[in-house]
């Protein structure tokens, strides 16, 4: 860590690796197991209470690390300094740090931010910390002399963090009465007995943070409020933090994070939580979809080329759970595939050349097909090809059986002729279509690629020449270069990246497509589902509000291959809990 200190004495932040010393969970914390106390021994200096730091594990699955706030810190005397946090779990960045170990490594940006500035002294002062909001707020008043402040501390449920804290009167409220006082701080704290006070520090969830600032307000005291904002830098660099404030804009990471309470904006955000309305116990929602007729018992759909067949992964899983399955990409003959490299695995994502290697159709109806059929699933045959005449003989071909849909791939970026060249322009998308509808009664989904330069058009245009639905998206065309050779490395130089990096931008395609269609009169309108990096619940419920019917899920079944049944199950609990009893009570919302 850097030895530079501001005029003011304030370290000036520097980025070091340090490592794990304590590592325990919080005890009075509700849940348990909720809030973890964590110490990490760095070189550098103390930092100053209000302060915070970014932090990760050196092991770590998120790209940015986490700001939190500065709990405890002492100096060590070989140049070291310890601090402490508080950290509350919430997300995949605070669940990890929840995870490590002692001796683990930490990196550590920091110290970062203002600091809580010295009380005036003319009169006591109140110190507020609401539930995890109480770390640093505690570590402020650790610095004060005893019994110079009064605490007031407002929890959920039970009481933590409060073992520093020499007030002259401590104050603790919980929602359920557990500790103190039953209600929440508006049962401890007016604008009557904070006049009491010269000055009030606060950190704590946003209406708290208003609460104060308000009855602050009215009784004429100055409020110290320590913000919170989604960081990307910590130092002021990206404006990714800005609040806005009556002074203009502020960044929280750098002229925050504690702000003067009198400057600051709590205006209630304008757009509310989707409705709360728990179904009762014995009510289970439709999680169902119709599409063309052909009925799938669940959104969820095993994306063409990631599932097989089904067989392959039924001693993983009940694969009758699914709302469906599509078959790996079938041409007229069977296919060899690429050769050479076939997947690059990239720091969120999966580049592959498979080739559309398959055992060609007539092999398909003969031997997968009967296999694919016993599921209590909806079977969804991938139709691929390397020329119109080779989609027009194939889809006759399947036209003969029972499968129930057609999806119609001309989108795959992995192959030298055809492929992706159909999905490429309207013109081409289209004749394809039109040729593939004459030849087959099947409902026919099309499956875009995000390739084409005008992906709305080619969508109008499949469902102008006959397309029943429209699945997006296929891969990405991309790439990988061999260090060491200087060469491509697949052999065909390009491939399609798929997975979780490709997730918001499929997700805004399937929104600009959707907006299209609701542009037609209703009766056009043709249903369209979503593909691209979905890998949990919330990533579909996304989709099915930016109006995706259903959603297939490709590479996350490799990452995780219960993971569609784990989204099936997410989804229901979701409805549940949001009182939705089908999926149109939440498609398309977002539009
Ligand atoms: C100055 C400051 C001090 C903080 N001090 C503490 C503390 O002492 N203890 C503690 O438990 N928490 C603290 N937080 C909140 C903590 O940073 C978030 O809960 C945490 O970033 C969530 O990350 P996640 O991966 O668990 O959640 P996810 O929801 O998975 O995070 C997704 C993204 O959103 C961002 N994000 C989500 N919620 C917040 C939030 N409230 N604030 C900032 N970024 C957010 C994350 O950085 C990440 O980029 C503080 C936040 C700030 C800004
Ligand atoms: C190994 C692999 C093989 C694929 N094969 C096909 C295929 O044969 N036909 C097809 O339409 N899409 C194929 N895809 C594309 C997927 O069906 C899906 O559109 C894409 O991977 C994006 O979804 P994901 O991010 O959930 O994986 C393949 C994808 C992968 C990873
Ligand atoms: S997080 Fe970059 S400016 Fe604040």
């Amino acid at each position: 860590m850097s030895e530079t200190v501001s005029c003011e004495g304030i370290p000036f932040p520097s980025f070091a690796t340090g490592s794990v010393s304590l590592i325990k969970y919080v005890e009075g914390a509700f849940p348990e197991k909720s809030v973890v106390h964590l110490a990490v021994t760095a070189e550098g200096k103390a930092p100053k209470a209000g302060q915070f730091y970014l932090i990760k594990a050196k092991k770590s699955g998120v790209l940015l690390a986490r700001p939190i706030s500065v709990y405890s810190s002492a100096e060590n005397t070989d140049g070291t300094v310890r601090v402490e946090f508080l950290i509350l779990v919430k997300g995949q960045g605070t669940a990890e740090l929840s995870d490590v170990s002692c001796g683990d490594e930490i990196e550590i940006l920091g110290p970062l931010g203002n600091t809580f500035p010295n009380p005036d002294g003319k009169k006591k002062i109140a110190i507020v910390g609401g539930g995890i909001g109480v770390a640093p707020v505690a570590g402020f008043a650790q610095n004060l002399p005893e019994k110079s402040y009064d605490f007031f501390a407002a929890f959920k449920s039970g009481s933590y963090g409060l073992e520093n804290v020499k007030a002259d009167k401590l104050v603790i409220t919980t929602d359920d009465g557990s500790v103190g006082i039953r209600g929440m701080i508006t049962e401890a704290l007016d604008s009557q007995k904070i006049s009491a006070y010269s000055e009030v520090y606060a950190c704590g969830p946003m209406p708290m943070l208003a609460y104060i600032q308000k009855i602050c307000a009215e009784a004429g005291v100055k409020s110290w409020l320590s913000m919170e904002n989604r960081m990307a830098c910590g130092v002021g660099a990206c404006l990714g933090c800005t609040i806005r404030t009556t002074e203009g804009n502020k960044r929280c990471c750098k002229d925050g994070p504690v702000f003067d309470g009198a400057i600051l904006d709590f205006t209630p955000p304008k757009i509310k939580p989707i409705r709360d309305y728990r179904l009762p116990e014995s009510e289970k929602p439709d999680l169902s979809v119709e599409i063309k007729g052909v009925r799938f018992k669940n959104p969820v759909i095993a994306a063409s080329g990631t599932f097989g067949y089904g067989s392959e992964y039924s001693s993983v899983f009940d694969v009758n759970l699914l709302g469906g399955i599509c078959s790996k990409g079938l041409t007229l003959e069977p296919k060899a595939g690429n050769t050479g490299v076939r997947l690059v695995e990239t720091p969120s994502g999966l580049i592959n050349s498979i080739g559309l290697e398959n055992p060609g159709i007539a092999h398909f109806i003969e031997h997968e097909l009967p296999v694919m059929k016993k599921f209590k699933t909806t079977p969804i045959a991938n139709l691929s090809g390397s020329s119109i005449d080779g989609y027009v003989e194939g889809a006759r071909l399947l036209d003969k059986t029972d499968i129930p849909m057609i999806e119609l791939n001309i989108s795959c970026p992995n192959v030298k002729a055809g492929g992706m060249a159909f999905g490429m322009d309207c013109v081409a998308a289209s004749t394809v279509t039109k040729a593939v509808r004459e030849a087959t009664k099947k409902p026919l989904m099309v499956k875009l690629s995000p390739n084409a330069p005008d992906l709305v058009g080619i969508a109008l245009a499949v469902r102008e020449a006959g397309a029943d639905a429209i699945s997006l998206v296929n891969t990405f065309q991309a790439m990988s270069i061999d260090v060491e050779t200087g060469r491509p490395v697949f052999d065909n130089v390009k491939a399609g990246l798929c997975g979780p990096a490709i997730r918001p931008l499929a997700l805004r395609m399937v929104f600009d497509v959707v907006a299209a269609m609701n542009k037609l009169p209703e009766a056009e309108r043709i249903p369209v589902v979503g593909i691209g990096g979905i890998a949990t619940w919330r990533d579909a419920v996304e989709f099915i509000m930016a109006g995706a019917s259903a959603v297939q899920v490709g590479t996350a079944t490799f990452a995780n291959p219960r993971a569609m049944i784990e989204i099936i199950s997410g989804i229901e609990s979701y409805m549940k809990r949001k009182g939705f009893r089908k999926l149109d009570d939440f498609r398309g919302i977002a539009q």
